[in-house]
């Protein structure tokens, strides 16, 4: 595991576009897993300014999301879809069929999350995902379990999910109980990783993920695991790996 600490957003952002823009240089048709909440939105914003620039061509580029709420349709603002689109698709040249996130309005949800895992298979999996951090540990929507989830799966999301993410809704109750996330397996597949945390309230997070015992209570903690993954951990969501930096 590669960490690597900015000390402000605005770096990790910078320095997590700059190795998803190695990724697309180094092979132009690869495939990319992407995610949503508000840690990447200054990474985003970096690529778009780089496609702009003419330094990154996403023309032959595919792209497969981490996870979508379930029953909330593509059209509302809160939706992984809208977001998507909204942040970062409409501004970029990826084609639209090789934009793909699990549809939460599927009536079949097991058939839609068996459809999506073998779409990333045919695909070849995944060369880079990039992922956030629940506060409790989740990545992408694999939450604290006694289990492992392999493949993508209908998840019953976390109290602790639901209340970070109320801040994107008008209500608490507004916020769907359930989601479709890629499963650790297809995670972990990946070939590379790339994490980022910014702000303290990830500071216990990024602690047991990188330190913590390799557990399903931690789901993150299984990166620890995999053979090509980085961090890029902006300076308050590290504090607890550096105590003495503090002082
Ligand atoms: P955030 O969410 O970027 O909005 O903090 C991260 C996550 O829950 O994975």
């Amino acid at each position: 595991m590669r960490i690597i600490t900015a000390d402000t957003y605005e770096e990790m952002s910078k320095k997590a576009a700059a190795i998803v823009c190695s990724q697309v240089i180094l092979k132009p048709d690869c495939v990319l897993g992407l995610a949503t909440g508000d840690t990447p939105l200054g990474m985003y914003k970096e690529l778009i300014k780089m496609y702009e620039n003419r330094e990154v061509d996403f023309s032959d580029v595919t792209i497969f999301n981490l996870d979508e709420y379930c029953k909330l349709s593509r059209e509302s603002t809160q939706s992984y879809y809208y977001y998507m689109h909204h942040n970062f698709f409409k501004h970029i040249n990826v084609k639209k069929k090789n934009t793909h996130i699990p549809n939460g309005m599927a009536k079949n949800i097991d058939e839609e999350c068996r459809r999506y895992e073998q779409k990333i298979k045919e695909k070849g999996g995944i060369d880079l995902q990039v992922l956030g951090i629940g506060a409790n540990g989740h990545i992408g929507f694999n939450e604290p379990d006694i289990n492992f989830e392999a493949e993508t799966h209908l998840v019953e999301l976390d109290e602790i999910t639901i209340e970070d993410n109320s801040r994107f809704f008008s209500s608490r109750d507004d916020v769907p109980t359930t989601a479709i996330s890629m499963g650790i397996k297809t995670i972990m597949q990946s070939r590379k990783l790339l994490l980022l945390a910014n702000g303290e309230a990830k500071a216990a997070a990024i602690y047991k993920t990188v330190k913590g015992k390799i557990c399903p209570e931690v789901p993150s903690s299984i990166i620890q695991l995999h053979p090509d993954a980085t961090m890029i951990i902006e300076k308050n969501a590290a504090k607890l790996l550096y105590p003495s930096a503090e002082q």
